[in-house]
């Protein structure tokens, strides 16, 4: 066993010999020989919480890292870092994310550790995680929770959260009433894990897969199957492996080949809009910033494969019995570079090699059956977003794929809700509806308000898509013709912010293009006019909007970048 050179034997005081003498005395203290410095030490980061119930099994998780750990001759330590569910942070998750990236990077870059696991699942946690271990070049596996298995109710197969949508756009249609809402609710999330579908959670566990950063078909097993905590088990091993190796460490795994192999399965997946803009922040951590017009120039080219919601009907335990993620990336076969490197210590194409052949077709369709022949998640720009905008084209309607119609602009949230149910509200089926200030700086921390929903009154008339432009994110899970992360935001006085009621917006998706039809003389005396409005005067959220970047950076804060990226000092 190496003992000299162990990262964790690292000390901050000037006598060694002492400070491993004190660190010792607390070793013993919590029931460790002398034996315990000597070897090394994996950390684990456990997300348990009890704001968060997509990580209840995390306990289970890190009992069976921690086994795998000491099987390999290594140490196990737990420690906790935030956690961040989708339904408990206020206004958004989002805005926490780059703490927990701090948090991570913080924890793992300055405790005694050679190497670590890092445990995740819900949406924000699995790339505040890889952002963090970038940012720390800490050796490093990423272990996720699993997504939850379905429930049923009638005849219906439930699960998170398209179901929730789903079930709560019917009622607001009237198509259910409230004594069906409520015996439905406790079948929608049936068991512990992340949603049931390809949202962003499912999508950013398949794009650490895809990196190289996680044991291969880590993605789909659910969260309560016992293959669950085999493949935990495996991955503390691992772990420990590297730990005695030294690495390899992220900034040997994610390159700007296994950035494009991300943006590729993320096009065959439909996966969550939200995967853009993590993306972004992940590649920037690396000094590579991603490409928007490579990621669009991707979907072109990539068939979209997977028959799973929110995009098609299936669940996560069906891809997962389907194959899972190896099985797809086999289909995708040379439109990946299969010699990129992994933390297993083989090449992407190696590790996949390994992998069983068997396939479902129906659920990881051939690329000559595609759900769809491309264009999962496309880019548009034009004078309304000059920085791009994201639209999910595999989730909204064909029919408004091109589409021009008058503004109907709702200037914050509150402002949504206080009247997008209004039965005066002069709204119809052609209208765009336009929702402002609530971007990474307006909300602050861009929150899931862009799938605004459709206004009551056109709901009961039978109207099912419109389109919807906003400064925000939309939850992974949902779907319809909605135009995501304009860029700039509103609050920083980008053109959405110049948006009258009625002016004319044309979008036009296959030329990627989305305009605001009001000539510039006319835009040149409203932005003279336009004022900004408060920003948060002290703590996190002060820091949050003095350095977060627009979404088509990552919305990562500009001094966590790598420092390539940063603008020069003065
Ligand atoms: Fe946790 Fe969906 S709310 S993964
Ligand atoms: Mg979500």
């Amino acid at each position: 066993m190496k003992k000299k050179g162990l990262r964790s034997r690292l000390t901050s005081y000037g006598d060694e010999g002492f400070a491993l003498y004190l660190r010792g005395a607390f070793l013993k203290s919590a029931g460790y020989d002398d034996s315990a410095l000597d070897r090394p030490i994996v950390g684990i980061a456990s997300t348990a919480s009890d704001f968060n119930p997509c990580h209840a099994t995390v306990p289970k998780l890190v009992e069976a890292v921690s086994r795998g750990i000491r099987d390999a001759g290594a140490i196990p330590f737990v420690f906790g870092t935030i956690s961040l569910h989708e339904s408990f942070i206020h206004p958004s998750t989002m805005i926490l994310r780059n703490l927990m990236a701090m948090d991570t990077e913080e924890m793992i870059g300055r405790q005694p550790v050679d190497s670590v696991v890092l445990i995740g699942g819900c949406d924000k946690t699995v790339p505040a995680q890889i952002m963090g271990a970038i940012s720390a070049d800490m050796p490093a596996v990423m272990l996720v929770v699993g997504p939850t298995v379905t429930g049923r109710f009638e005849k219906e197969r439930l699960g998170a959260c398209s179901d929730c949508r789903r079930l709560w756009a019917a009622h607001r249609a009237g198509e259910i009433d409230d004594q069906q809402l409520a015996d439905a609710h406790g079948r929608l999330v049936s068991s512990h894990g992340t949603c049931t579908i390809m949202g962003t959670a499912s999508t950013m566990a398949a794009m650490a897969e895809t990196l190289g950063l996680m044991l291969t078909g880590g993605t789909s097993i659910p969260a309560v199957h016992s293959e669950r905590l085999r493949h935990a088990e495996a991955a503390g091993r691992r772990a420990a492996e590297m730990a005695i190796a030294g690495g390899p460490r992220p900034s040997e795994v994610v390159t700007a080949a296994s950035l494009r192999n991300a943006a590729t399965v993320l096009q065959a997946l439909g996966g969550s809009t939200n995967c853009i803009i993590h993306l972004s922040a992940i590649a920037g951590r690396m000094g590579i910033p991603l490409d928007l017009e490579e990621v669009d120039r991707i979907g072109r080219e990539t068939p979209v494969l997977i028959d799973v919601k929110p995009v098609g009907k299936n669940y996560m335990e069906d891809f997962h019995g389907a194959g899972g993620l190896p099985a797809l990336m086999k289909r995708l076969g040379d439109r990946l570079d299969l010699t990129a490197p992994t933390v297993m210590g083989c090449t992407l194409g190696e590790a996949l090699a390994k992998a069983p052949d068997w396939v479902d077709d129906k659920i990881i369709r051939p690329l000559a059956d595609p759900i769809a022949p491309g264009e999962a998640l496309c880019i548009v720009r034009g004078t309304l977003a000059p920085d791009g905008a994201v639209i999910k084209r595999a989730a909204a309607s064909d029919a408004l794929m091109r589409h021009a119609g008058p503004a109907m602009v709702f200037d914050s949230i509150d402002d949504l809700m206080a009247r997008i149910d209004d039965p005066d509200l002069p709204v119809t089926r052609d209208h765009v509806l336009v929702l402002r200030n609530a971007g990474p700086v307006g909300a602050p921390g861009m929150p899931e308000a862009g799938g605004i929903p459709i206004p009551m009154k056109l709901a009961r008339a039978g109207v099912k898509d419109m389109v919807r432009i906003s400064d925000a994110r939309m939850s992974g899970t949902a779907s319809g013709s909605i135009v995501l992360h304009v860029s700039p935001e509103a609050a920083v006085g980008g053109p959405l912010a110049l948006v009258r009621d009625g002016d004319m917006i044309e979008m036009d998706v296959s030329a990627r293009r989305l305009d605001l039809l009001v000539d510039e003389g006319e835009m040149e005396r409203r932005r003279a006019a336009w004022k900004p409005g408060p920003r948060a005067g002290r703590g996190y959220e002060k820091l949050y909007v003095d350095h977060v970047l627009q979404a088509d950076r990552g919305c990562d804060f500009d001094f966590l970048q790598a420092e390539s990226l940063q603008a020069p000092k003065a």
